[in-house]
């Protein structure tokens, strides 16, 4: 699967949209950008389509696909059943950063699910990625288009790094808005589970549901979710958090990081670290803004070859939960506290 003719659709227009479904209806993988992160994607129901996903990132075959549908009025030709709680949750969030795990039909091939008897959906928030699957007329099975293991993209420059000359092709979409992924929230249990946090939060949910579940705490065992056992949007360098009091984070990070160091810091600590390498990752006020550049964050660490990250602890609400939960995963659970 190594070094296919990768076609880079930098300009996005009617044309190459539609010559990107056609390799999405020939059984190719086209990574596209999302309104989360990009999206490796091939034909839900061809699973030799499916198969070249798993090769291209190198992802492990017993963790499962979201398929990306355009329109929530074709859902019920891919599950069994639709919840009613669907109807509300579809009216906010479909198309958005919302996930959910319903019974599968026969239709989806088991290696989308993994031989799960569920199969998670969603509809993407992103113009691009909409008309793909449409003029694709199938749904697009799509991972994260990132190698498994590194960070999520999202910049057209992490999946070209990442996917140039394993992908079919790529589509330039720019920076993609949220910048982490979606909410994972299986409706196939009497109470609503949230496998993993995301663009939608807890807080919202809870509005809808009253009785919402988690299970993505890092001492599960045996996760529910299935992708969330694995070493996930790790930076090559070794990341450690440290919590606390801002003064004592602060005076901590200067006292520990020597230049082979780098610091990940909002943008109202940054001028107090010594460090020369050190990224804001936006204001502590604005948890969006900071859950757009985490990733990107981790990869720019890499590429000056830091060996160690000291990352704040940005305590939030809302979409800082996600944020918090792919840091955390990204150092292995490894905190200091102060
Ligand atoms: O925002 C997103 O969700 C992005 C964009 C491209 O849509 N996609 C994404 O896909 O993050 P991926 O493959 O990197 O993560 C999918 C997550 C994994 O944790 C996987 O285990 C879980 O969803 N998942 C998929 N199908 C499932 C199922 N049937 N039951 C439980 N968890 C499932
Ligand atoms: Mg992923």
């Amino acid at each position: 699967m190594n070094n296919i003719k990768t076609r880079l659709f930098n300009t996005v227009n009617e044309e190459s949209l539609k010559e990107s479904a056609d390799i999405i209806k020939g059984g190719g993988i086209v990574a596209f950008p999302t309104e989360t992160v990009y999206g490796l994607g091939a034909d839900a129901l061809n699973p030799n389509a499916i198969e070249k996903i798993f090769l291209a990132k190198g992802r492990p075959n017993d963790n499962p696909l979201i398929i990306h549908i355009h329109n929530i009025s074709v859902l019920d030709k891919y599950v069994k059943e639709i919840p009613s709680v669907l109807t509300m949750l579809s009216k906010l969030y479909m198309p958005g950063p919302l996930t959910v795990v319903l019974k599968k039909k026969d239709i989806i091939p088991n290696n989308v699910t993994a031989g799960l008897d569920t199969v998670a959906v969603r509809i993407p928030d992103n113009e691009i990625a909409l008309k793909l699957i449409e003029y694709s007329n199938t749904p697009i099975a799509a991972p994260s288009a990132n190698i498994s293991g590194r960070p999520s993209p999202t910049m057209y420059e992490h999946v070209v790094s990442d996917l140039f000359g394993k992908a079919d092709a790529i589509i330039n979409g720019g920076k993609t808005r949220i910048g982490l992924e979606s909410t994972v929230l299986d409706l196939t249990t009497e109470i609503p589970v949230i496998l993993r946090p995301g663009g939608v939060s807890y807080e919202s949910l809870k509005l809808i549901l009253t009785d919402v579940e988690t299970a993505y705490s890092f001492d599960t065992e045996k996760p529910k979710s299935p992708g969330m056992k694995y070493k996930h949007y790790a930076p090559i360098a070794d990341m450690v958090i440290v919590k606390g009091k801002t003064d004592d984070v602060v005076r901590k990070i200067n006292e520990i990081s020597d230049e082979d160091c780098a610091v990940l810091c909002c943008k109202e600590t940054y001028e107090r670290y010594i460090s020369n390498n050190k990224l804001s990752a936006g204001s502590i006020n604005d948890p969006f803004e900071i859950a757009s550049n985490i990733f990107q964050c981790l990869r720019l660490f890499d590429q000056m070859k830091i060996k160690k990250i000291f990352c704040e602890y940005f305590e939030m609400k809302d979409i800082g939960e996600a944020v918090m939960n792919r840091l955390l995963k990204a150092a292995s659970q490894n905190i200091i506290k102060v």
